[in-house]
């Protein structure tokens, strides 16, 4: 388990963007950045779910966060376009972006797999990033070091019978995340990398192993640590990796950040 305990102010006057900011690992790594000085901005589709982070954040004293309603799965071009215009407007900045946000689907053999299902399951999990990212790439290009996490998974990794386009959604955000990082690598100072949370107590989690007791699972809040680190300037130089908050240790990524030449 990825374990970092980073200073109080690693985020301190960044802002941050989230989505599916409402509950799960995305409403307790939206909270820890927001404790560490970030304003947020929470994207979600369930506007009462988003409030509710808002008031918590708000209630602890952190710095007041922005909430940003907004269904991935029917939003267009257009829409992107316009979040990245408010948030230039609003905030004149983005430093940092949590691609979260994800759809399960069903587990079923791909035969089986409903076409609809298919495309709501990619809509979500690869296009909205990809307009997402594709929005806001002026502003973080502008920001003096910004970061893009993208969130994968185990089945986006290593292939796994009947987790259909969940898995091959997650797959192609390694692929996204890849080539995006390889194109970056000259001109800008923005990092991407992908992060696989592992087994964690969601509701996503639950829906897909009903019989598993939750207890025996980290809570949300028990894996903020690799978001913060990646989010924040110590890990200036990781670039383009697959990481997992189960397998990689903060000595082993100190150990990349101090080899790289974007550490300088
Ligand atoms: N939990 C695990 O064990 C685990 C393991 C590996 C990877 N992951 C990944 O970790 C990320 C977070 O998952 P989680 O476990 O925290 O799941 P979760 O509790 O189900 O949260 C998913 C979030 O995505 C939002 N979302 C879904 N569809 C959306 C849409 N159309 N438009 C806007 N927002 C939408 C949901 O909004 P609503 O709340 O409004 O529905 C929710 O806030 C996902 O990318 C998931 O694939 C999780």
């Amino acid at each position: 388990m990825f374990v970092y305990t980073p200073p109080a102010d690693l985020l301190k006057g960044r802002v941050i963007l989230v989505t599916g900011a409402g509950s799960g690992i995305g409403r307790a790594v939206s909270k820890s950045f927001a404790a560490h000085g970030a304003t947020v901005i929470l994207l979600g589709r369930t506007l009462k779910k988003l409030e509710a982070v808002y008031d918590e954040i708000e209630s602890a004293g952190y710095p007041q966060a922005a909430i940003y309603p907004m269904n991935l799965e029917g939003a267009s071009p257009k829409d992107y376009e316009d979040l990245a215009a408010t948030l230039k407007s609003e905030f004149g900045r983005l430093d940092g972006l949590l691609h979260n946000a994800s759809l399960l689907g069903t587990l079923t053999p791909l035969v089986n797999y409903d076409i609809t299902m298919w495309y709501q399951v990619l809509q979500v999990n690869l296009n909205a990033p990809f307009m997402l990212t594709k929005a806001c790439f002026d502003l973080l290009k502008a920001a003096p070091e910004a970061s893009v996490l993208f969130t994968s998974s185990g089945v986006g990794r290593k292939g796994r019978a009947y987790w259909g386009a969940y898995a091959v959604s997650k797959f192609a955000t390694e692929g996204f995340m890849q080539t995006f990082a390889e194109e970056l690598e000259t001109n800008t100072a923005i990092r991407v990398n992908s992060i696989s949370p592992g087994a964690t107590r969601t509701s996503m989690r639950r829906a897909a192993y009903p019989a598993e007791n939750p207890e025996t699972l980290p809570l949300p809040e028990d894996i903020t640590g690799l978001y913060l680190y990646l989010m924040g300037s110590e890990s200036r130089g990781i670039h383009g990796q697959a990481l997992s908050v189960r397998d990689n240790s903060l000595e082993e990524l100190q150990a990349i950040h101090s080899h790289s030449p974007m550490a300088e």
